[in-house]
C-alpha cells in the first residue's frame, strides 16, 4: 500500500517542548517505521509552520525579522527530531518558494470555482498602536458556554471556533486594551457550499469504523455549524493573496492554516522534485496512481481536529470542484482526502499545562542532552496521549526507564550477550530443544503479529505493552533453564541450546521494538554481530529553495536561500518478520544499552523547573 503520514507542523515561534513531539513526533514515527517495516510505500512528511502571529509576537519581543526567527528556530527544530530519530522523508518549511507557489495554486483554483467569497468584516485593530490585532490575541468570554477564557479564534472550554466580534467583553492579550473594530475586506472558505460533500466523506469515514470515537464525533459535530471562515488577515507575514488587486498589498496575506495544511501536499511534491522524479508525489495523492491502494494518515493533537477534518478536506474539495458551486480541478487534477485523522489528547507536565512563559516546560533540546532519546521514546509510546490526556513527571520517567527499559529489556539484552561472550563467543548452534524452548520461540514469533496489528490500528500503548510483555516472558524462561547454572561439560550442548533460544528471542524483540526504539534497536543489533545499521535513521540535509514563481513574493524574500531539511534513506528496513539467528556470528559483552537513572535525577529536574524565570511573553500556541 502506498502510505502517506502527514504529520502536524510544528510552529517555528520557539524550540518545541516534549509534549508536542509526544503529540504527534513519536507516534508518527512508531507508524511509520512499522508500516516500512511491513513492507508499505510510506511517505512521511512535515516541516515548521512559519506564519502567523505566533512568530509575528516573538520576532517582536525578539527585536529580529519574523523570517530570521524562523529560520533559528527552524534550525533547532530540525536538530531537535533528527535526533529523537523521527523518520521523515521530508521535513521542510512553509517558507519555501515551492510551498508559496502550491498555496497560490490551491487559493486561485478554489476561489475560480467559486468557493471563496469576498465579504466584509470587522477586524480588529489595537486603537493605541493601529495595528492590527488577530483573533488569538484576542480574550474574553465564550458566547457559547460562558468560559471567561476564550480566545477570539477558539474557545478551549467548549472547543467552538470563535470569531472575535463573538466574544463578550474582548480584550488585547497583548496590552489589556479594548479593540476596537474596523471593516476589512477579506475572502471566506464557503464551507456552506461544500458542507454535503464534507458530510459524505465524514459517513464514509464513520462507516470505516477506524477513527478514535471522540474524533469522528468531534468532526461530525462541526457539520452543524458550517459556516464561511475568513482565509485572508490583515498581517504583514504570510503567503500574499494570488488575485489582481490584493497580490501587492502588503498588510493582506492568507491565513496561516490556509497555508499550513497545505505542506502535506507542497512538501510531497518538493519530496518528489528532490528525488529527480517530479511527479512520483501523485502515488500517494492522485486517486488511483498505486495499484496496491492508497491511505493517509494524519497525525494530530485534538486542538488541531478542525483543521484537518474540516478546513484541509474543505480546501481539497473545493479545489476539486466537488461542492454546490461546480468547478473543475487545476493542474494537481483529483486529489486524495485523508483516510484518518489520528488524533492524541494533551500531555501535561507535573499536573499542569506545559507552559513556556510559566516555565513549566521541558524542551526535547534539553531533554536529549540529558537523556536517551530512545528512554524519551519509551516514556511517549508507553505513557503518552493517546485516546486519554496524560501527565509527564520526572518521578514517572525514571521509574519506567529504570524498571522497565534498563531492567527489563536492557537486562534480558546485556544477561543474553554477557552470557554468549563468556560461554562461547559467538552464538552457538542450536541443539536437540525441549516444550519450554519451543514455546517461548512461538510466543516471541507470535509478537509480530500482535504488536504489528495493534500499531497499525494506531494503538502503541498497548504495542508497547505487549512487546514488553514478551520481554518478561523471556526474562521468565531465563529464570526457569537457569542457564548461569549448567556449568559441567556434560551441560553444555544444552546451555548452547538456551543461549541460541535466547538470542532469537532477543533478535525477534528487538525488530518488534525496533519502531519505538529505533537507537537501541541498532546498538543491540552491533552487540549481536550485525552491522549496526539495523534500522534506518534520518539525516539532515542542506538544500536550495527551488526558484519557482510565485505572486507578489515581497522583496525581503531572498532569491536563493538553502535551509536545513530532514531526510532519509529508507530503502534498509528490515521485514517485519522473524529472522534466524546464525550460529558462530561473534558476541561481544555489552556495555549496557540504556542508562539507568539517578533517582535524584527527579530531584534535580523539579529544581530545575523551579528555577526556571518565567518569560514575559503569553506563550502562544496556536496561529491566528
Ligand atoms: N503549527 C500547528 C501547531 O503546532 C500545527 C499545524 S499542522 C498543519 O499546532 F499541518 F496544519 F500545518
Ligand atoms: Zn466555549
Amino acid at each position: 500500500m502506498h502510505v502517506l503520514s502527514a504529520v502536524a507542523w510544528p510552529y517555528a515561534n520557539g524550540p518545541r517542548h516534549i509534549g508536542h513531539v509526544a503529540g504527534f513526533g513519536v507516534p508518527s514515527d512508531v507508524f511509520s517505521r512499522y508500516m516500512r517495516m511491513a513492507g508499505h510505500q510510506v511517505l512521511m512528511v512535515s516541516g515548521t509552520d512559519e506564519h502567523g502571529t505566533p512568530i509575528l509576537v516573538a520576532a517582536d519581543a525578539a527585536g529580529v525579522q519574523a523570517q530570521d526567527l524562523a529560520d533559528e528556530n527552524n534550525r533547532i527544530i530540525v536538530e531537535d527530531l533528527v535526533n529523537l530519530g523521527l523518520s521523515y522523508d521530508l521535513f521542510t518549511r512553509t517558507t519555501t518558494r515551492n510551498h508559496y507557489a502550491v498555496v497560490q495554486e490551491l487559493f486561485r483554483v478554489v476561489h475560480a470555482n467559486g468557493y471563496m467569497v469576498e465579504q466584509t468584516t470587522h477586524g480588529a485593530i489595537s486603537p493605541s498602536t493601529g495595528r492590527t490585532l488577530p483573533d488569538r490575541y484576542i480574550e474574553g468570554t465564550c458566547p457559547i458556554c460562558g468560559a471567561t477564557d476564550a480566545r477570539g479564534d477558539q474557545c478551549d472550554t467548549c472547543g467552538n471556533q470563535l470569531d472575535p466580534t463573538d466574544l463578550i467583553n474582548p480584550v488585547s492579550r497583548i496590552n489589556g486594551e479594548t479593540p476596537k473594530f474596523v471593516e476589512s475586506q477579506h475572502f471566506f472558505l464557503d464551507l456552506p457550499a461544500l458542507a454535503e460533500s464534507l458530510g459524505a466523506w465524514l459517513d464514509e469515514r464513520e462507516a470505516d469504523g477506524s477513527w478514535r470515537p471522540n474524533v469522528i464525533r468531534f468532526s461530525k459535530g462541526l457539520l452543524a455549524d458550517m459556516r464561511p471562515r475568513a482565509m485572508t488577515r490583515d498581517i504583514d507575514w504570510g503567503i500574499p493573496i494570488p488575485l489582481d488587486g490584493w497580490r501587492d498589498q502588503p498588510t493582506k496575506r492568507l491565513y496561516v492554516w490556509f497555508d499550513a495544511v497545505i505542506g502535506y501536499l507542497s512538501a510531497s511534491i518538493e519530496w518528489a522534485r528532490r528525488t529527480g522524479d517530479p511527479e512520483r508525489w501523485r502515488e500517494w495523492w492522485t486517486p488511483g496512481k498505486a495499484d496496491d491502494g492508497q491511505v493517509s494518515y494524519y497525525f494530530q493533537g485534538k486542538d488541531n481536529i478542525t483543521f484537518h477534518s474540516q478546513i484541509w478536506p474543505a480546501e481539497l474539495l473545493g479545489y476539486m470542484g466537488k461542492g454546490a458551486s461546480g468547478g473543475e480541478p487545476g493542474v494537481y487534477g483529483e486529489l486524495n482526502l485523508p483516510t484518518e485523522v489520528v488524533a492524541s489528547e494533551f500531555m501535561t507536565m507535573e499536573g499542569k499545562q506545559f507552559s513556556s512563559s510559566r516555565g513549566v516546560v521541558i524542551y526535547v533540546r534539553d531533554m536529549l542532552s540529558r537523556y536517551q532519546p530512545d528512554a524519551l521514546r519509551y516514556f511517549i509510546c508507553a505513557a503518552g496521549p493517546e485516546t486519554q490526556d496524560s501527565d509527564f513527571t520526572w518521578s514517572e520517567f525514571v521509574t519506567r526507564t529504570n524498571s522497565e527499559l534498563v531492567a527489563g529489556w536492557g537486562n534480558l539484552v546485556n544477561r543474553t550477550a554477557a552470557m554468549i561472550a563468556k560461554n562461547f563467543g559467538q552464538i552457538p548452534p542450536l541443539g536437540p530443544t525441549e516444550a519450554i524452548d519451543e514455546e517461548i520461540l512461538a510466543a516471541v514469533r507470535g509478537g509480530f503479529d500482535t504488536v504489528g496489528g495493534l500499531i497499525e490500528r494506531h494503538r502503541q500503548r498497548q504495542a508497547i505493552g505487549e512487546a514488553m510483555r514478551l520481554v518478561g516472558e523471556v526474562n521468565g524462561y531465563v529464570s526457569r533453564t537457569e542457564p548461569f547454572k549448567l556449568k559441567g561439560e556434560d551441560q553444555r550442548e544444552r546451555l548452547g541450546t538456551i543461549l541460541h533460544v535466547l538470542a532469537q528471542c532477543v533478535s525477534d524483540l528487538n525488530l518488534i521494538l525496533s519502531p519505538f526504539l529505533p537507537h537501541a534497536s541498532n546498538r543491540i543489533d552491533a552487540v549481536f554481530g550485525g552491522t549496526g545499521e539495523l534500522t534506518p535513521m534520518p539525516r539532515i540535509e542542506e538544500v536550495e529553495d527551488f526558484d519557482v514563481d510565485v505572486e507578489g513574493l515581497p522583496e525581503s524574500v531572498p532569491q536563493a536561500r538553502s535551509y536545513p531539511v530532514i531526510t532519509g534513506d529508507y530503502s534498509g528496513f528490515p521485514a517485519w518478520k522473524s529472522r534466524p539467528v546464525t550460529p558462530g556470528t561473534p558476541v561481544s559483552k555489552p556495555s549496557g544499552v540504556f542508562v539507568k537513572l539517578d533517582p535524584d535525577v527527579v530531584a534535580a529536574e523539579l529544581e530545575r523547573l523551579r528555577g526556571d524565570s518565567p518569560g514575559a511573553e503569553p506563550a502562544a500556541e496556536s496561529g491566528s
